[in-house]
């Protein structure tokens, strides 16, 4: 049965009709607000790049993670950035490292936040590499070790999920076992498992956590974007190897990869909408050229449709309260026409 009898556009007539018939919604509950912790009190510094995100010492970040929770973000991911790096990341797997301050003092003050942390030497290394550098090559079983250790910590600490982003061959296996055996069986690991070698964290690095590179690239251990079947392999060795949730890494320009994973594995699937894409789409707002709002849900939902079930996003509060002002007015989708002054650009 075709045209005239058949007309698609029945279904689009309204916002009442159209959200009946809609099939992926966003919800607060599946989103992940990504945090940097730094030393100090009192201290809640936007980050340039990242506009809306800010450096935090800790009694500021339990402030913005009372926000998100009370704006129904189940989950935060905590980023450390410290005063001083070495060459062994020593800071990263410290008891008194700024991670763990942190995790202690949210679970301390904020018990029903999900602590989630990534487990990453880079950001606690002088050269800005995911490990231990050997004759210029990031040696895959002595950063192992480091990456064991900085998972014990943050256990210790009191983390509620442990989230490896270094693409080390055989860490969930390393980090299962250590945490097992230190009787931390029921913390779950959400694995970085196909995270490519992108230019889209330069934001990240440059203002987020002043971790530059200051020699060479990620390429030996991130993926080459240009592949998706290797992409399988990555997130079936992980799950193998005792991934309680897999990722893909970048989310918007990965999409086909995000929607072969769901497809292939079933499983839990996140995905990273990274510092570049936030950093574009708030660009093209600032030139006027596009509507944030508007774009930041379109991005989301889109993401949710390829196949992603939790969504780390920076733009997590921001939609979190589209939805609920939206949910409120009768439109739970469109990101326009509401509170336009509060991101005036
Ligand atoms: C690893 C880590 C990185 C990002 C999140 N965790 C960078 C990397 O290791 O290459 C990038 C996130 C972003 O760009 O928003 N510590
Ligand atoms: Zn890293």
């Amino acid at each position: 049965m075709g045209f005239p009898a058949r007309r698609l556009r029945r279904l689009r007539q309204s916002e009442a009709i159209r959200g009946l018939v809609r099939e992926n919604k966003l919800s607060a509950g599946n989103f992940i607000l990504p945090l940097f912790a730094v030393p100090g009190s009192k201290i809640r510094r936007e980050i340039a790049s990242l506009p809306g995100n800010y450096h935090l010492s800790i009694d500021c970040l339990v402030e913005e993670a009372i926000a998100a929770r009370d704006l129904g973000i189940p989950a935060v991911l905590l980023f450390g950035v410290p005063e001083t790096k070495d060459e062994q990341a020593s800071g990263a797997y410290a008891q008194h490292g700024i991670v763990q301050h942190a995790v202690r003092a949210l679970k301390n003050t904020v018990p029903e936040i999900l602590v989630i942390t990534d487990v990453c030497p880079c950001e606690y290394t002088l050269n800005g590499h995911c490990g231990i550098i050997c004759n210029g090559y990031l040696d895959n079983d002595a950063s192992l070790d480091l990456i064991t250790k900085i998972t014990l910590s943050h256990a210790e600490a009191g983390s509620d999920m442990v989230a490896p982003a270094s693409m080390l061959d055989g860490q969930i296996q390393a980090m299962r076992q250590v945490l097992d055996s230190h009787g931390y069986q029921n913390l779950p690991i959400m694995a970085y498992s196909a995270k490519f070698a992108s230019k889209l964290y330069d934001p990240f690095f440059k203002e987020g956590t002043h971790s530059t590179l200051s020699f060479g690239d990620k390429r030996t251990h991130q993926m080459d974007f240009s592949n998706s079947d290797e992409a399988m392999r990555e997130i079936a060795l992980d799950i193998e190897e005792g991934a309680d949730i897999v990722m893909v890494k970048p989310a918007l320009f990965y999409l086909d990869v995000v929607y072969r994973a769901k497809q292939e594995f079933k499983m839990p699937l996140a995905v990273y909408d990274v510092s570049g894409e936030y950093a574009m789409i708030d660009a093209a707002a600032r030139l006027g050229r596009l509507d944030r709002d508007a774009i930041m849900m379109e991005a989301l939902t889109c993401m949710k449709r390829a196949g992603a079930d939790i969504i780390i996003t920076y733009f997590a509060k921001r939609a979190a309260e589209l939805l609920h002002r939206n949910e409120r007015s009768g439109d739970t989708h469109s990101g326009r026409d509401v509170l336009e002054e509060e991101w005036a650009i």
